[in-house]
């Protein structure tokens, strides 16, 4: 459930008129809704409810500040997979011992920063990863805190290039070298093991990927106990989908249900990474109608807004709903919705029901997860605003970019 509506025929964000956000911050616009940020991150937390656990919003999906912020006053830890995101958290006033550090490809000086600060836990992802952190924690005289990922082999069932938990994929431990690499952890003298880890993919709209992985990780953490190596979490990951078309993806409320249910009664902390789940569907994103045109058979409609702003469209075939911000009661048409930028790929919808007209404004739905955070300056075109609105209160959360910021740091030769 979100806070984006129509009222009388146009669009709201929570008390908010989109048509008047887009006339006063301008178009291509991200609007975030706090409300629905946070009902989101409840429904997760309260699934748990008394089992001991932690939220740890997947900060890729949205990293605006003023997202983290809104999640760290709730408590939420944080999944970070960069310096870039860990120094975000912290400036977002989040709690850095409630971040875990994900990612295939840790620098050394990530390491540092991470241990300096002191963070839950490194999700470590191979054995050469684990030496290079039992030396930088021994360097700094630290005890670094981690899980191994252990790819658990399942078929997530999504996108091939947003399923991460089959062997082929760059991610993980391989289940049959996990008791190795796990009794080398635990005989490091500057790590400490807390932890096991998997994340299998993204967008899983059914329960059974998710029970099938935990069923391979808890016979490895039930046999890790027998060779004395006792765990203390167990990290699920993130991925549990959203409904961007008819969707049904389970509640967080009965996936977290068949999860305690399969954990019997382990004493295990459970960790969560959603990041979609949290994010996607309080954002929308709005972009205005330049022009339309018809080329032999087909009726396009151009719009402000380019595959650079969001790309889901163009790079996974992502469907993602477009709207009217104000309804019309005019005969529709069936619309190719495409960008300025000058590739065939540019399109943020194809074949979509609309009657529209030049100077229209259009939003683009479930745009808050992965939408602003994959956004460049391809064609030369400014990064948008993004605003974020509270009841009846629109803050501009991060400013459009201006044509100068486009060379910033940019030099000509001497
Ligand atoms: N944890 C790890 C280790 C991850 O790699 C990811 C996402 C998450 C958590 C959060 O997953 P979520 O709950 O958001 O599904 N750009 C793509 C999605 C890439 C996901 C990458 N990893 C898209 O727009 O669909």
């Amino acid at each position: 459930m979100d806070y984006f509506s129509y009222q009388d025929d146009a669009l709201f964000a929570e008390d908010c008129d989109v048509a008047q956000l887009a006339k006063v911050h301008g178009t291509p616009l991200y609007i975030y809704s706090r409300a629905t940020l946070e009902r989101h991150w409840h429904a997760f937390n309260n699934a748990v409810a008394e089992h001991p656990h932690l939220i740890c919003y997947a900060v890729k999906a949205n990293s605006n500040l003023a997202v983290l912020n809104v999640l760290a006053r709730l408590g939420s830890g944080f999944d970070i997979v960069s310096g870039g995101e860990l120094s975000r958290v912290l400036k977002a006033g989040g709690d850095p011992q409630k971040v875990v550090f994900s990612g295939v490809g840790k620098t050394i000086a990530e390491m540092e920063q991470a241990l300096q600060v002191g963070i839950y836990c490194f999700n470590v992802e191979s054995s050469a990863e684990l030496e290079q952190l039992n030396d930088v924690a021994g360097r700094l005289g630290k005890v670094a805190p981690v899980s191994l990922r252990i790819n658990p082999d399942v078929d997530a069932g999504t996108h091939p290039y947003i399923s991460t938990g089959l062997k082929e994929n760059k991610f993980g431990i391989a289940m049959d070298e996990a008791d190795t690499v796990f009794a080398r952890a635990a005989a490091l003298p500057h790590l400490h093991v807390k932890g096991v880890d998997c994340h299998i993919g993204s967008q899983l709209t059914e329960l059974k990927p998710f029970l099938d992985a935990m069923d391979r990780m808890l016979a490895l953490i039930d046999r890790l106990a027998s060779q004395g190596i006792v765990i203390e979490h167990f990290d699920v990951g993130g991925g549990l989908g959203v409904t961007y078309n008819g969707e049904t993806p389970p509640h967080p409320d009965a996936y977290a249900a068949a999860l305690l249910e399969r954990l019997g009664g382990r004493p295990l902390k459970l960790i969560f990474e959603p990041g979609r789940a949290i994010a996607a569907n309080a954002g929308i994103f709005v972009t205005q109608v330049l022009s339309l045109k018809e080329n032999s058979d087909k009726r396009f409609a151009i719009v402000d807004g380019a595959m650079n702003d969001l790309i889901r469209p163009s790079l996974y075939s992502a469907w993602q709903n477009i709207i009217p911000v104000q309804q019309t009661d005019a005969a529709t048409y069936a619309y190719d919705i495409v960008g300025p930028v000058c590739e065939t790929g540019d399109f943020l919808g194809k074949d979509r029901q609309l009657a529209v007209k030049a100077g229209d404004l259009l939003a683009v739905r479930s745009s808050g997860a992965y939408g602003f955070v994959m956004s460049s300056n391809y064609n030369s075109r400014p990064r948008v605003a993004e605003v974020m609105v509270d009841g009846d209160k629109d803050v501009v959360v991060r400013q459009r970019e201006t044509i100068e910021q486009l060379w910033q740091g940019e030099h000509l030769l001497p």
